[in-house]
């Protein structure tokens, strides 16, 4: 029998939000009334543009998808405010655009560097290339980066450096003073990931211009609603970027997939009504959950936000358990690399979600 690589049988496996379909199965809860707070998607749903892109685009699936993604790569620069030579677009979502960065620039036994607690994809994606993860400091204290711990961990090994900004899953930003600091310590692509920044208001691409080896991360999962659709992007120099398409698999971004991204960033109206919603609903969070002496709520930017859950007595797992039951499924973050076993995170939904999700958390923890 053929054995796999090593890396498969060591490759320890990447744990991703719990499904509503996993969850009425195993609970028996109406998938109608289940309320999906766990993967930090958009609760308002895709834009409706982009489903009339679908539609009209179904009875074209029998061809190839355009490989050259000439007019998605337009929009999105547009969008972005760079060239489209500054742009490469993928199909798996950033996840993808993380694995053609693997397979693009690490060799094995190349160091990469990922501040603790951060997205766990980083390390399950390069690790697979044969990269070796660096672990810095993400300053719990003041949810903000420990630039420092970055410099430190810096080596001649060191091929790339994430920065999540908002961090994934505490919520904190990375100053654009700290960014440049670490750009200007060292020529390895720093990877600063935005998957959640149209939420903070701010976002780091006036450095391109700067520093070439700056790469910035984007998804079309959160704001943009399309997380089933799975595209990302990525944002550097034209060098960066032509090296990459030659890794990147050639069909990945389906036609119904482009359709759809570009429906959506013509969609202005509703890009700005869901940030709008999320920040709305990410304050109100906040303030409620604040409230109950048993939580400790970090203050976030983005999308979700982390609560220590400690004082509540439950671990993680039986809180998160206990919520399933009744149709709220949250983030445990136990699998979280430098989290312990007392953390979830909550993702915006509705105000209407919202309002329930605060009373049955009452109902549990009060
Ligand atoms: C920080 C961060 N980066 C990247 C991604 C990947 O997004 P996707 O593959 O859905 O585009 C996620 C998904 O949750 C994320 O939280």
């Amino acid at each position: 029998m053929i054995t796999p690589r090593k890396i498969v049988e060591e490759l320890k496996p990447y744990v991703p939000g719990r499904s509503i379909k996993e969850i009425t199965q195993k609970y028996g809860v109406d998938p109608e009334k289940m309320v999906k707070l766990g993967s930090n998607e958009n609760p308002l749903g895709p834009s409706p543009r982009a489903v009339e892109a679908i539609e009209k685009n179904l009875n074209l699936i029998n061809q190839y998808p355009e490989s050259n993604l000439e007019n998605l790569l337009k929009e999105i620069a547009d969008y972005a405010g760079v060239a489209p030579s500054n742009v490469i677009a993928c199909g798996d979502g950033a996840d993808e655009v993380l694995d053609v960065l693997g397979k693009t620039f690490i060799e094995p036994g190349d160091e990469f560097i990922v501040p603790l607690p951060s997205y766990m994809y980083y390390e399950f994606t390069l690790t697979i290339h044969g990269g070796v993860p660096v672990f810095a400091r993400w300053d719990m204290e003041k949810n903000t980066l420990d630039v420092n711990s970055v410099i430190d961990a810096l080596s001649t090994k060191t091929r790339i450096i994430f920065l999540c900004s908002p961090n994934n899953p505490t919520g904190g930003l990375i100053s654009k003073t700290d960014i440049e600091k670490i750009l200007e310590s060292t020529d390895a692509l720093v990877v600063v990931d935005e998957a959640y920044f149209e939420f903070s208001g701010v976002n780091n691409v006036d450095l391109l211009a700067e520093y070439d080896n700056l790469f910035i991360l984007r998804t079309f999962s959160k704001v943009m609603g399309l997380a089933g659709m799975r595209i990302g992007y990525g944002l550097s120099n034209p060098r960066v970027i032509e090296y990459m398409f030659r890794m990147k698999p050639v069909f990945s971004l389906t036609k119904l997939s482009q359709v759809a991204a570009m429906a959506t960033l013509q969609d202005r109206e509703y890009i700005k009504r869901s940030t709008e919603l999320a920040v709305k609903s990410r304050e109100y969070l906040y303030r409620e959950m604040s409230k109950f002496n048993s939580l400790n709520v970090l203050k976030s930017k983005s999308n979700y936000m982390l609560v220590d859950v400690h004082k509540t007595g439950m671990k993680a797992s039986k809180l998160t358990e206990e919520l399933m039951k009744k149709g709220f499924i949250v983030r445990d973050c136990t699998s979280f690399r430098e989290l312990d076993e007392y953390w979830i995170r909550v993702s915006v939904g509705t105000l209407e979600e919202d309002e329930r999700f605060i009373k049955t958390l009452k109902d549990l923890i009060e």
